[in-house]
């Protein structure tokens, strides 16, 4: 592929100092080396850390004077315990205010902090402790309030350790925990507001549900109350048909709904304040209500009337949190991303209150790029969750740089945070030193956890934020490393999947590309083909009304946005439409060359971030953490490369 075939005058210029760069880079090797020696002597001073502190690594100041933690500590006196260890500007006073909002939040007065509710108090604590750390005005009045209730994250981790697209080694939950590392966990959720937790894989296994089991997540959960920390399971649906327990799970079996009931209580009598159930259901081969012909509403009533039942007074009913996505059931044929809308409208408005439809962001399945899911256009009658993957299945996995803030934002800039009644998000978390792999991937476990407090903060205050706790506050760093981490998401998708093509990965590991993938014996919507179309005249996929029609699902002002190919955001064209490659996109350069020039572009932006970080940010950072983000920058340009050369080529092969 040469790189004059697509270069209009702007790239032009932007190939050629990509090139210079390149040429300068051999140049000053010899002085670069001298310079590497003198950094690396600076470096070596800089104290080891291995990443397992996250962004908590404050010091404590009060070594003399913490109050002891009582082995069994209430969340007033973590709290206390906190800014007792480390927070420099005096003695705090707690108090709680019944006159505030009946929330999570907190409001802090110089050294007081406020709260209605005791969480709000260890909330507020670890507020104080990040100013303090970011250095903002100690004495300024401050108060905050959690956009939304549920801030949860899922775990997709199975009872034997191994865990469903983790990419940061094995379950820090199953077979067996250790209670520090569990309250390391805990210690970092509620240092961002995160409330609840899902602990096992919502590909669940009916074991999940036996008392051997159950047991552990009481001790779990016994861990997890002073942090604020309700524990949620993902249940099969199946379980008391495969337990032997029923000869059948029929939601309207009377015997079945007998057994949920039981099983509740049972659930609740070890763990008072359990929070719910996640269930995913007729979906990638789960069972579900469907197998009887019942509904998800059917389904999800059962359990919610269940946990309803056994929910102790005075308490809010455990909920259900009911998974959208399915596709292959009873819509099978339909283009998949139709497929959650078409089977959950007829039934918005037949759920229990204590039902919840949880979405993914986008209609297909944790893409690099995808227009929002429009279940929360159709949906109104029944509360919607939103859930965003932390673990980058599509983006990477631990071996990429990629923010995930701005394609969150994206999301909430169409979709208003405020229709929503939680988040939850699949988490990137494992037996891993440094928690999650790459140490820039626990940037994206914290800028969940912030946005699922506050949405309305910007991805780059969440970046600089991260960056100053995590590494350094010195200017210089956090300027140049958060511009990184801001272009680090639309970089990735320029090299995988530019211009709204979308899943066209390698089958199975979802890490490398494969533009012809095609099994027969597959369904075809895991097929990459399927997706991007591609022939010797056009690529896309036609989902306007002159295709399968996907757009209709739209509210009415995004439909025609997203329909009329003049109007469709370019970074989606290839979503909705299926288009000429000498169809003239909004430069004047063909559709086949603004795809090698974002492929292109895409490698050219690692291949810069890994230059930023190899050469000008290495005397800001410990050498550890140094050299392994170093070594996954070299690693993610390779494979950027590869995406850009695999996927241009085929494409380039079909317009012979
Ligand atoms: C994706 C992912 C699966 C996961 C599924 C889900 O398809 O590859 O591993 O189980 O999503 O969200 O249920």
């Amino acid at each position: 592929m040469k790189n004059e075939e697509f270069a209009t005058p702007k790239r032009k210029k932007f190939m050629h100092q990509s090139l210079k760069f390149k040429e300068k880079s051999y140049l000053c090797n010899m002085k670069q080396l001298l310079l590497s020696l003198f950094i690396m002597s600076l470096a070596l001073t800089v104290q080891a850390e291995d990443g397992h502190q996250l962004w908590l690594r404050y010091q404590p100041v009060n070594t003399s004077h913490p109050s002891p933690l009582t082995s069994n500590p209430s969340t007033v006196d973590l709290a206390r315990h906190e800014l007792e260890t480390y927070y420099t500007g005096g003695n705090v006073t707690l108090s709680i205010d019944a006159t505030m909002p009946d929330d999570d939040g907190f409001r802090i007065d110089g050294n007081t902090i406020a709260a209605r509710r005791d969480v709000g108090l260890l909330y507020g604590a670890y507020a104080l402790l990040r100013r303090q750390a970011l250095g903002a005005p100690a004495a300024a009045s401050y108060s905050s309030h959690p956009a939304y209730a549920l801030r949860l994250l899922n775990h997709w981790d199975n009872l034997d350790g191994t865990i469903e697209r983790g990419y940061a080694g094995r379950s820090i939950f199953w077979p067996a925990a250790d209670p520090q590392l569990i309250r390391e966990y805990a210690r970092a959720n509620a240092s961002l507001g995160i409330n609840g937790t899902v602990l096992n894989n919502v590909n669940a296994s009916p074991q999940m549900l036996t008392v051997p089991y159950l047991k552990q997540v009481q001790a779990y959960a016994d861990i997890l109350r002073p942090y604020g920390i309700k524990v949620f399971l993902s249940i099969n649906f199946a379980t008391p048909m495969a337990l032997g327990d029923t000869k059948t799970a029929d939601p309207l079996s009377p015997a079945v709904a007998r057994w949920w009931k039981k099983k509740a209580h049972e659930i609740y009598k070890l763990i008072p304040d359990f929070g719910g159930f996640l269930v995913k259901a007729n979906s990638e081969g789960q069972p579900g209500p469907g197998d009887y012909h019942r509904s998800h509403a059917d389904g999800a009533n059962m359990l919610a009337d269940a946990l309803k039942s056994a929910t102790p007074k005075g308490q809010a009913p455990g909920i259900v949190m009911w998974r959208c996505f399915v596709y292959g059931a009873n819509h099978k044929g339909e283009d998949r991303v139709k497929q959650a809308v078409s089977e959950f409208k007829p039934l918005d408005g037949q759920f229990r209150d204590n039902v919840i439809l949880q979405t993914k962001n986008g209609p297909l399945d944790f893409q690099p790029r995808e227009p929002y899911s429009p279940i929360f256009d159709q949906i109104s009658q029944t509360p919607n969750m939103v859930e965003l993957q932390i673990t980058q299945e599509y983006l990477g996995q631990s071996r990429h740089l990629v923010y995930l803030a701005p394609m969150w934002k994206e999301f909430f800039s169409l979709v208003n945070p405020q229709q929503l009644k939680g988040i939850a998000g699949v988490a990137n978390i494992g037996l891993d030193r440094n928690w999650c792999g790459h140490h820039f991937s626990q940037a994206n476990w914290y800028a969940f956890g912030r946005l699922a407090w506050d949405p309305s903060l910007t991805s780059q205050q969440i970046a600089r934020e991260w960056l100053a706790l995590t590494f350094t506050s010195d200017s210089r760093f956090v300027a140049a490393a958060s511009q990184m981490m801001e272009e680090s998401h639309e970089s990735c998708v320029d090299y995988m999947m530019p211009l709204g093509l979308h899943h066209i990965f390698k089958f199975d590991h979802h890490y490398g590309p494969e533009p012809d993938g095609f099994i027969a014996s597959y369904p075809l919507e895991w097929c990459p083909v399927y997706y991007h179309k591609a022939n010797r005249d056009s690529i896309g996929f036609n989902r306007t009304t002159t295709g399968t029609d996907a757009v209709s699902q739209y509210r009415p002002d995004m439909a025609r946005l997203y329909n009329d190919i003049a109007t469709c955001p370019e970074n989606l064209l290839l979503w909705f439409h299926r288009v000429p490659w000498s169809y003239r996109m909004k430069d004047g350069s063909t559709l086949w060359q603004s795809l090698q020039y974002h492929y292109q572009r895409g490698v050219i932006t690692v291949e810069q971030h890994q230059n930023l970080w190899h050469n000008k940010l290495r005397n800001f950072v410990d050498q550890q953490r140094w050299a392994e983000v170093d070594e996954r920058l070299r690693d993610q340009l390779a494979s950027a490369q590869e995406w850009r050369d695999v996927c241009l080529k085929y494409f380039s092969s079909l317009q012979q």
